[in-house]
């Protein structure tokens, strides 16, 4: 095991110095090993992974760690809520030594539950504020825009929203598209609750039942809007970039529409990683969660084929992406995110 903590050493230490250069003042240019409570190079065993993540994503990320690491990782696959809800229902016996999701509100569901150990300080040392949650429970992992797709045929430049929250108006009744069960929109609804308020939520939540039209899942909606059954989908960017990497089979007719102006629409949904208390291999645990936040885990998303994007270690975007400052986000405390009230609300709306 000499050659791959070596490696992971270098990593860690390369991560520190590249912070170092912005980080003025901080103690980050102290040594990796004393900056965090778990040495990522002298970890073994085995670890599981409650994965909400996209599989292709987390085995990608999985495949890296175990090749530098040794540590066998097996991972459980399912939805946000699926998984988040299995975590707090198992408590202090369940399996899961870290858990990643798509959105933000599954994580602080379970932190809300107590079930996060404190995520080490050298991994959060990787991740700006901005990217996770401010208590520390747990990390932002990837991100993914807002994004409303359209067909330009049908939407002229001028006809395009200004705000997420005219979509509520009465001139788009019909026009555009949502899967109000997925985690992804949920994630969403719960930014502009967070933003804007729990009036000004279900006003638009009751505009949105007149207007929209459901469909499940995202990739489903923007293939609506390709097909020509609707004018737009209010989605996730990846999903556009996705299948233009592919074929463009299912987005040949659809252009993307970020809303900026720190609109609701802008919304940055951050993914999250956490410990969990319970951990039966909390070292190796916390080492996964500070790989995947350092150089060689973020680069995974730079340069593979998620189209998230990457936050952390000074690592930039995809290149085929807009880089996260022109998209010019709201500011959204991910720990705030509340999963319960957003279903409470749409439930209450009718969209649930
Ligand atoms: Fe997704």
């Amino acid at each position: 095991m000499n050659i791959p903590k070596k490696a992971l050493a270098g990593i860690a230490l390369a991560a520190t110095a590249a912070l170092g250069l912005t980080a003025c003042g901080s103690n980050a240019g102290n040594a990796p090993a004393a900056s965090g409570s778990a040495s990522a190079g002298e970890v073994s065993g085995e670890i599981t992974v409650y994965n909400a993540q996209h599989d292709t994503l987390t085995k990608e990320w999985v495949d890296a760690f175990t090749k530098e690491t040794g540590v066998k990782v097996t991972i459980r696959q399912g939805s946000d809520t699926e998984l988040s809800n299995q975590i707090v229902q198992e408590g202090q016996a369940s399996p899961v030594d870290v858990f990643l999701t798509e959105n933000s509100p599954a994580m602080a569901q379970v932190e809300n539950a107590g079930l996060f150990a404190d995520v080490d300080k050298a991994t959060l040392d990787q991740v700006p504020a901005e990217f996770r949650p401010s208590t520390g429970k747990w990390t932002g992992i990837a991100a993914r825009s807002t994004v409303l797709v359209y067909d330009k045929n049908k939407i002229s430049d001028d006809q395009l929203p200004k705000s997420m929250l005219d979509l509520a108006k009465p001139e788009w009744k019909g026009k555009w598209a949502a899967s109000p069960s997925g985690a992804d929109f949920q994630a969403i609804v719960a930014a502009l609750l967070e933003l804007k308020g729990e009036a000004a939520t279900e006003e638009w939540l009751k505009g949105m039942k007149e207007n929209f039209k459901a469909y499940k899942g995202n990739s489903t909606a923007m293939k609506a809007v390709n097909a020509g059954e609707v004018d737009a989908a209010l989605i996730y960017h990846y999903y556009y970039y996705g299948d233009q990497a592919k074929t463009g089979e299912n987005s040949k007719n659809v252009t993307p529409y970020f809303f900026k102006n720190q609109d609701p629409g802008a919304f940055l949904s951050v993914s999250g990683g956490g410990v969990l208390k319970s951990a039966k291999n909390a070292a190796a645990a916390q080492a996964f969660l500070k790989f995947i936040t350092g150089k060689q885990g973020q680069e995974v998303l730079k340069n593979g084929t998620s189209f998230e994007y990457a936050i952390a270690s000074q690592v930039d975007a995809n290149a085929k992406l807009t880089p996260i400052k022109d998209l010019q986000a709201p500011t959204v405390d991910p720990a705030k995110l509340n999963s319960a009230k957003v279903t409470e609300l749409m439930t209450k709306a009718g969209l649930l």
